[in-house]
């Protein structure tokens, strides 16, 4: 998954500089090698090193994209990988805090939103500065069903997803738009809850097939987030955010939509919810509110 990032975002050609780094020695070392060298056939100048577990050597970062973790198994949830994880969540925020004190984190570890939490407590940074990438992934999921099912380009979707990284998040057909036309007249009420349970189930559908997470598309999500923050381009991004009385909730990380810039969130945006929406947005709260209770306690 980092070297997904780092290749979409050296690609891209936006920054000037990218530390991959890694726990086992080599790794990131000889991803970066074969990276760079690809920079003359895919032309681009950001310079990137491999280090291994080198935190001086990504000091000053403007940007920390966090991948490490234990990943998920076909027929694990989530949720399972809570206390592996924010131990090593806990590890490597320490570390960026000394060394980058004024970074923008970006986690993509999982639980996805009980490790923002973990590394927004972690690093002691103020809450726009610590965010998730799952909202991205988990709407160019949604909009790839979409543009499937109706045979169009996915690039005319607009369309965004409430909640935790998990099956029970809240894809919002109400607020989903092709072309500027509502789903609704577009693609029938059945068509359009198949796209909503394929999206809930997005990352197992590749688990099932390849043993493991996919990279491909979250990668590229991790980088059109980095985009937003370090071009300062004020894009209205369903990303993790902590919530302080939003949408009811506090002392809580969710997807919602933000505005994304130089120094992170913005502002959160809060939507007009009806009963039904505002009862699964409810339910996805609920879970990762729990996870966050094992969290909690083993802090
Ligand atoms: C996914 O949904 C890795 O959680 C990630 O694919």
């Amino acid at each position: 998954m980092g070297a997904s990032c780092a290749t979409c975002l050296a690609e891209r050609d936006f920054v000037k500089e990218i530390v991959m780094m890694d726990i086992k020695r080599g790794v990131a070392e000889g991803k970066a090698l074969d990276l760079r060298q690809s920079a003359a056939l895919k032309r681009f100048d950001t310079i990137v090193h491999g280090v291994t577990n080198d935190y001086e050597a990504t000091a000053d970062s403007d940007v920390v994209i966090i991948t490490s973790g234990s990943p998920r198994k076909p027929g694990m949830e989530r949720s399972e990988l809570v206390a592996t994880n924010a131990a090593i969540i806990q590890e490597v925020c320490k570390q960026v805090t000394f060394h980058s004190p004024n970074a923008i984190i970006v986690v993509v570890s999982n639980p996805l939103d009980v490790l923002c939490y973990c590394a927004f407590k972690s690093s002691g940074f103020p809450s726009n500065r610590v965010l998730g990438m799952s909202g991205m992934l988990d709407v160019a999921r949604y909009k790839s069903f979409i543009a499937e099912a109706l045979n169009v380009s996915s690039k005319d979707i607009q369309a965004l997803i409430l909640g935790g990284h998990g099956k029970t998040m809240v894809p919002m057909p109400r607020y989903t738009t092709i072309g500027g036309i509502p789903i609704r007249n577009l693609l029938s009420e059945e068509k359009v809850q198949e796209a909503i349970r394929r999206t809930q189930l997005g990352g197992e559908e590749i688990i099932n097939h390849l043993g493991r997470s996919g990279w491909y598309a979250a990668g590229a999500a991790v980088c059109e987030m980095v985009e937003a923050i370090i071009c300062d381009q004020r894009r209205v991004f369903t990303v993790c955010a902590y919530l302080d009385g939003e949408y009811g909730y506090s002392d809580i990380y969710l997807g919602v939509p933000v505005i994304l810039g130089r120094h992170g969130i913005e502002r959160v945006i809060e939507l007009e919810l009806d009963a039904d929406d505002h009862e699964r947005f409810d339910v996805s709260q609920q879970e990762v509110r729990n996870s966050l209770e094992i969290l909690k306690a083993s802090l």
